[in-house]
């Protein structure tokens, strides 16, 4: 029987450098995709998973994001007095319970290896998710969802996995595969951003389902890839030890919202699904390119 996962770590501690002159002031999980932060769609994710705990792995200058899910009792009282219901429902599906959140602090950046292993004692003897928030997945059902339900099955460890071209796997972690069985794939190693010949083309994107084992390997403190302590190797490390790891081809599109280029295409993808504002958004797009493509 494979044990319910109820935890999730989100690593939120990173500068957010690409992000500059933005994130001098606010955190790059506040930055905003059409009309909701990042860490917005994150957290639905997890609650559509059944993610009951959310715990926050953060740093220095990450109050904005804190703040982020206070209640905002007097705003909630003006849009009642206004009659504003719609808003006000939008608001308070934000709210979290008292006492489902908790945050620790990263003191320095030493990996996101190193930023999961920060929420260690959070975390303790259970299987726990990790989201990572630069990667927005638009996908139905949301794919930590699509994961949790693949765990149940497999149980062991799980990454989410979708296929890119070999000359970008050196930015991820790549799977290296024993056993291909279509949406699900068993892993026999991975590599942190393989410099050259790649496993694979199969890249791990950010949503994980890991054994509590994973934490114990992180306790090594081991270091890997640009000289950071990598989640990667963690995992790699539970197959060297004897258990299972799992690759899930979920279905659904992955956005890099850690890239300028990734986030301006989020941008275009979220805005369009978007009932009140598609029509509209379609045309204007539309009319750009075809502008475009005559001034060529
Ligand atoms: C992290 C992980 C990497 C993974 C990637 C997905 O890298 O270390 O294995 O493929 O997220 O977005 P980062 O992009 O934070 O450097």
């Amino acid at each position: 029987m494979v044990r319910k996962v109820t935890k999730a770590v989100f690593p939120v501690a990173g500068l957010g450098t690409r992000f500059l002159p933005a994130t001098k002031s606010i955190p790059k999980e506040i930055m905003t995709l059409v009309d909701r932060p990042l860490i917005q769609y994150a957290i639905d994710e997890a609650r559509a998973a059944g993610i009951e705990e959310f715990i926050f792995v953060t740093s220095r200058g990450k109050g904005a994001l804190e703040d982020y899910f206070d209640h905002s009792h007097e705003l909630e009282n003006t849009l009642h007095k206004a009659g504003k219901n719609d808003l006000l429902e939008l608001l308070r599906q934000t709210n979290m319970d008292s006492g489902a959140i908790a945050y620790v602090r990263q003191h320095k950046a030493m990996g996101l290896g190193h930023a999961v292993w920060c929420a260690r004692r959070l975390i303790g003897d259970e299987p726990f998710a990790v989201v990572l928030t630069d990667d927005v997945v638009m996908g139905e059902p949301p794919c930590l969802q699509q994961m949790i339900e693949a765990h149940a099955e497999t149980g062991g460890s799980m990454v989410a996995t979708m296929e890119v071209p070999l000359d970008k796997t050196k930015s991820y972690g790549v799977l290296d595969i024993e056993e291909d069985m279509g949406a699900i794939v068993k892993v026999r190693g991975m590599v942190e951003k393989p410099k050259e010949n790649p496993p694979s083309n199969l890249a791990v994107i950010g949503r994980y389902i890991l054994a509590p084992t994973v934490m114990e390997n992180l306790n090594k403190l081991k270091q890997g890839a640009g000289g950071e302590i990598q989640l990667t190797d963690a995992i790699a490390d539970e197959i060297e030890e004897g258990r299972d790891v799992f690759g899930l081809r979920f279905r659904g599109q992955r956005y890099d919202c850690g890239s300028k280029a990734g986030f301006l295409q989020a941008t275009v993808a979220f805005g369009l699904e978007r009932d009140d504002l598609r029509e509209e958004f379609a045309e204007y797009l539309h009319d750009v390119l075809a502008m475009r493509k005559a001034a060529e």
